[in-house]
């Protein structure tokens, strides 16, 4: 009985994903990296072809053992699989992407971050500064270089500054308790839904999110917002006084953000969040941030440079959840926005936001595809995303750390869900839960570390 496989291993370095078709024995095994879908999208080219080569190898061995008349439909539905998942990544194939980037611009961000480095040397001097420094006036030499002898790698080039970037944006001026406050960072273990509940409109609400006021020493206030519209917009958020309300649907009040859900300081999207009584959220059909005070009633907004909007960068995973290309998360002291750029190839990038101000003050690049996650969450300043395994599972996978810049791609945090899509997670820094919007259930989960 000959077996058709598809194997799909792992084989993952910083700097190569490798995948190669090979037959061997009856069977055609092409290693493709399960975490294939948070390559970086300067190597999709790459991976494209070689997974192109892996399908040349499939079609040859099925041409041959066609003639035995053998039916393949299993490895043919994998092969029809493999097609339509790098569908949404195609765009990203052409040449304009690529080449938009100029060594000028190089030379710029270079000079940008020289600066942002060298102040950060000035008030507080370290070893980490003084080395970041080296380091970036050794690039600044490099780019003179590829001036004059006109070979470069631009990608290559392109990967260092990221990194480079990130670390300058660690040193810059996160609060100096920041780390001691989050003294073990990474978290080891999400509990069991605690709260499941149906939201207290309809079950036919299935986007938006819901929580409780992020801010330490905040009043316990538990919030609920469900878009309507097409999932797309929404102009009220429903606020509670205590748990015991909450879980009873009464004594909540429906505060306005906007008049309207078309109105520009609506809201669009399943990423709200709510802290210190204010609603941070993408602004209607816009790129931009808004804040809505509760207490004051006052709204206040902000562009956010680049970021893709009206479903060009949702979370995907499993299947797109439209309107999700601006995630707003909440931690001890600042509020983040997470979302991607085409400078940062679709991936994600976090920036860090002043809450009172509005504007923000740090942003990070990382390497995670966002159409490859399902959610993103932030505690104690890392990034953690989730995939999807079934309707009722989902799967922290990755973490990307804002203090060190580092990546963490060997996650593997399991929890429960009951409904397979997830329109928003938030970590709540007092409660130390997470809140999941899924399909219309408000759910939370306690996190140990
Ligand atoms: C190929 O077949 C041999 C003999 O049946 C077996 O020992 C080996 O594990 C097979 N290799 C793979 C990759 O399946
Ligand atoms: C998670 O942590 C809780 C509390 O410490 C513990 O009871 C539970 O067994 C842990 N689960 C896993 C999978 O480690
Ligand atoms: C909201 O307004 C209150 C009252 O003025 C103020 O104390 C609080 O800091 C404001 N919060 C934000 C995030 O704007
Ligand atoms: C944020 O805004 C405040 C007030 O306008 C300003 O003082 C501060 O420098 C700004 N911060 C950044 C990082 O732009």
């Amino acid at each position: 009985m000959l077996s058709y496989l598809l194997v799909f291993t792992v084989i993952v370095t910083v700097e190569a994903q490798i995948i190669k078709g090979e037959q061997k024995n009856d069977s055609c095994m092409c290693k493709i990296s399960s975490s294939i879908w948070a390559f970086p999208t300067a190597r999709f080219e790459g991976v494209q072809k070689q997974l192109q080569t892996c399908e040349e190898n499939l079609i040859e061995y099925h041409n041959k053992i066609k003639g035995s008349n053998v039916q393949m439909p299993k490895m043919e539905l994998s092969l029809k699989n493999i097609k339509a998942r790098l569908k949404p990544f195609e765009y990203l194939d052409t040449n304009g992407l690529y080449n938009t980037l100029h060594l000028q611009q190089l030379i710029q961000e270079l000079d940008e971050m020289y600066n942002t480095a060298r102040d950060a040397q000035k008030k507080n001097p370290s070893k980490e500064t003084n080395d970041l420094l080296k380091e970036l006036t050794n690039a600044k030499k490099d780019v003179q270089n590829m001036y004059k002898n006109n070979i470069f790698n631009l990608e290559t080039m392109k990967s260092r500054l990221r990194v480079l970037n990130n670390r300058v944006q660690t040193c810059k001026t996160i609060p100096e308790d920041f780390r001691s406050a989050c003294h073990q960072r990474i978290i080891s273990n999400i509990s069991s839904p605690v709260v499941t509940k149906l939201n207290s409109i309809s079950k036919s609400y299935i986007s938006g999110a819901w929580g409780r006021d992020a801010k330490q020493d905040s009043k316990e206030r538990y919030w609920e917002h469900c878009l309507v519209s097409g999932n797309q917009y929404g102009n009220t958020i429903r606020m509670y006084n205590s748990y015991e309300d909450f879980m009873a649907s009464k004594n909540y009040k429906d505060e306005y953000i906007a008049s309207s859900y078309y109105h520009k300081n609506a809201v669009q999207g399943s990423g709200t969040i709510l802290y210190d009584n204010t609603v941070f959220y993408q602004c209607y059909g816009t790129a931009e941030i808004c804040s809505f005070n509760i207490t004051t009633q006052t709204s206040k907004r902000m562009k956010l440079d680049g970021a893709g909007i009206d479903n060009k960068f949702p979370f995907c995973y499993y299947s797109c959840r439209d309107w999700t290309d601006i995630d707003l998360e909440a931690d001890q002291d600042a509020v983040w926005v997470i979302y991607a750029t085409e400078e940062n190839h679709g991936n994600i990038v976090v920036s860090r936001l002043d809450p009172l101000e509005l504007n923000i003050t740090h942003t990070w690049k990382t390497h995670l595809f966002k159409r490859s996650v399902t959610s993103t969450f932030m505690v104690c300043g890392v990034l953690y995303a989730t995939r999807f395994v079934n309707t009722y599972e989902e799967e922290v996978f990755y973490a990307f750390d804002t203090t060190t810049g580092q990546e963490i791609n060997s996650l593997s945090l399991p929890f429960e869900k009951v409904s397979s899509g997830i329109a928003n997670l938030n970590y709540n820094p007092v409660d130390r839960r997470l809140y999941m919007y899924n399909d219309g259930y408000l759910l939370a989960y306690n996190t140990f570390k």
